[in-house]
Order: C-alpha cells, then sequence, then structure tokens
C-alpha cells in the first residue's frame, strides 16, 4: 500500500473508535479523533432529539480543533457511527472543513443492525472530489471477528500503487 494513511473517526460510545484502531493497526496509519466543542448529551432521548434536529435543519456542530487535517495524507479512512440513518454531524463537519480532492476517501460504519438511509453517500457528497473506495460496515464493535472483517476490507479496498 502506497500513500500517507490517516484514519479519522467520530464515536460516541467507543465501538466505531475500535474499529478505527483495528484500520491504524493494519495500516500503520495515523489515527486521530474527532470531538464536537459541546459534547453530545448522554441521555438518549436528548441525543435522539438533538440528532433529529440537526440531521433535519442539516446544522453541523463546531469541533475541538485536535483532529488531525487531511492535508498532508494521500489515503483517509473516515469513521462514524450509523446515527438515524446517516453519519455523525462530527464526522459530517470535519468532512467539510477538509479539502479531499485527489485523496482516496474510505468510509467505515458501525451500526446496530438497523436501517441505512445512505451514509456511503453521506459521506461521498461532502467529498465530492475525492476518489472513492467501497465502505465497511461493522455490527457494532465487530467483536472477535474485527481483525479478519478489516484485514478482508483491507485486502479488497486499499490501493496497491
Ligand atoms: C442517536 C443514535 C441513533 C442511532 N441510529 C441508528 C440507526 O439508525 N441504525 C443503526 O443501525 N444504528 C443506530 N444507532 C446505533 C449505533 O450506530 C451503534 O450503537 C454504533 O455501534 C455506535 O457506535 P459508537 O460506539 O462509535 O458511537 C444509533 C445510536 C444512537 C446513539
Amino acid at each position: 500500500m502506497k500513500g500517507k494513511i490517516l484514519v479519522v473517526c467520530y464515536s460516541y460510545s467507543g465501538k466505531t473508535r475500535r474499529i478505527a484502531e483495528m484500520i491504524e493497526k493494519l495500516t500503520g496509519g495515523r489515527l486521530s479523533r474527532i470531538y464536537p466543542r459541546q459534547p453530545y448529551p448522554s441521555d438518549f432521548e436528548q441525543l435522539l432529539s438533538q440528532v433529529k434536529k440537526e440531521n433535519e435543519t442539516g446544522a453541523l456542530p463546531a469541533l475541538l480543533p485536535v483532529t488531525e487535517s487531511a492535508d498532508k495524507y494521500d489515503i483517509v479512512f473516515a469513521g462514524s457511527p450509523n446515527w438515524c440513518g446517516t453519519i455523525a454531524p462530527p464526522l459530517a463537519a470535519w468532512l467539510k472543513e477538509n479539502d479531499m480532492a485527489g485523496k482516496t476517501l474510505l468510509p467505515f460504519f458501525s451500526h446496530c443492525g438497523g436501517e441505512d438511509k445512505g451514509m456511503e453517500q453521506a459521506v461521498r457528497n461532502f467529498c465530492p472530489a475525492a476518489k472513492a473506495g467501497s465502505s465497511l460496515y461493522v455490527l457494532e464493535n465487530g467483536r472477535q471477528d474485527l481483525q479478519d472483517l478489516v484485514q478482508k476490507w483491507l485486502e479488497e479496498t486499499l490501493p496497491e500503487e
């Protein structure tokens, strides 16, 4: 695999983070997490209502300026939980802030088996000029299958040169 690799992810409860850490381990890329300036509520009903509102209005959260920018990288893995069928707003905000033109963009998602209303498309819409690779979908944190799942996806997806 050729090129500098960045792995970014937003993870609310740690499952997407586990997938990101596996990608980091298997690719030797740099892992950098995304944090909203204002953490999301810990109460599920409040969280759900905020996420639904953000999805309806397209409002994106301000982010803490701690996440690596995509500038120096050629291949970007971008991860998010499935939130109400789409990507979590913090990942959307990061994608919007970063110029991905010409970079290879590989999305990965954690979900609980519910509806996907087009998570991959949501990523593509923010980064139309990126080179698209196929996405990885993992149920929760992948449990004991995670390494195999990620390994297989990397073999199928990563550009050889
Ligand atoms: C507000 C909210 C909305 C969710 N909506 C969906 C959904 O529509 N479909 C689905 O499969 N999972 C949904 N989930 C479950 C998460 O995608 C799943 O638990 C994921 O593994 C969490 O990843 P994380 O630990 O990185 O945050 C939702 C979770 C939350 C908190």
